[in-house]
């Protein structure tokens, strides 16, 4: 089973210049302990903005190319999407713009951090979708640095 977990602006902003726009502590926190101990896979770019591995998780880049580094790449998103979709596990996609639209029919859960701010600066998005489609539920709300945001989970039916 796939989950996408995102960070989000008003008009779905995700991140400019390799970057991310939103730098909230209490969204890292929720991104660590969500995925802790669980795959997550990746566009080659985010793999470029990270600092390293990320630890305690199977860190699976999905590229045409190869390089060291990542615990698997994989070139074929088709086949993994087969190969993977009806496991029992939770595979978290944490990004970016492009592998979140490539994944995003397939996922069963959104874990969506959206911020109540935007940033005319970005150069990546999330793809809209239809939010009826799911249930809905707050994990949590809260404000950093003047950043209101709520972390909810969509859940398809
Ligand atoms: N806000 C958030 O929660 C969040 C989370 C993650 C990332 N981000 C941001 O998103 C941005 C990066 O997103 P992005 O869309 O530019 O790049 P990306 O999705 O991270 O990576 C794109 C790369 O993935 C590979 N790829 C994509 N589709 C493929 C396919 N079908 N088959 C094989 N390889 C494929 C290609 O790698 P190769 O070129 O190597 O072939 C492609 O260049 C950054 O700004 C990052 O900070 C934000």
């Amino acid at each position: 089973m796939f989950s996408i977990i995102a960070a989000i602006g008003k008009n779905n902003e995700l991140g400019k210049a390799n970057r991310l726009v939103f730098h909230i502590k209490d969204d890292m926190k929720h991104f660590r302990e969500q995925t802790s101990g669980h795959k997550v896979v990746m566009g080659r770019k985010t793999w470029d903005s990270l600092p390293g591995k990320l630890s305690g998780r199977e860190n699976i880049v999905i590229s045409r190319h190869s390089f060291n580094g990542p615990d698997l790449i994989v070139n074929d998103v088709d086949q993994f999407i087969k190969d993977n979709i009806d496991t029992e596990e939770e595979i978290y996609i944490i990004g970016g713009g492009t592998i979140y639209q490539t994944f995003l029919p397939y996922a069963k859960h959104l874990y969506l951090t959206e911020v109540d701010a935007s940033d005319p600066d970005a150069d990546v998005f999330f793809p809209s979708f239809d939010k009826s489609s799911y249930s809905q539920t707050l994990i949590r709300k809260g404000t950093e640095n003047g950043l209101e945001y709520s972390i909810i989970k969509y859940s398809k039916a």
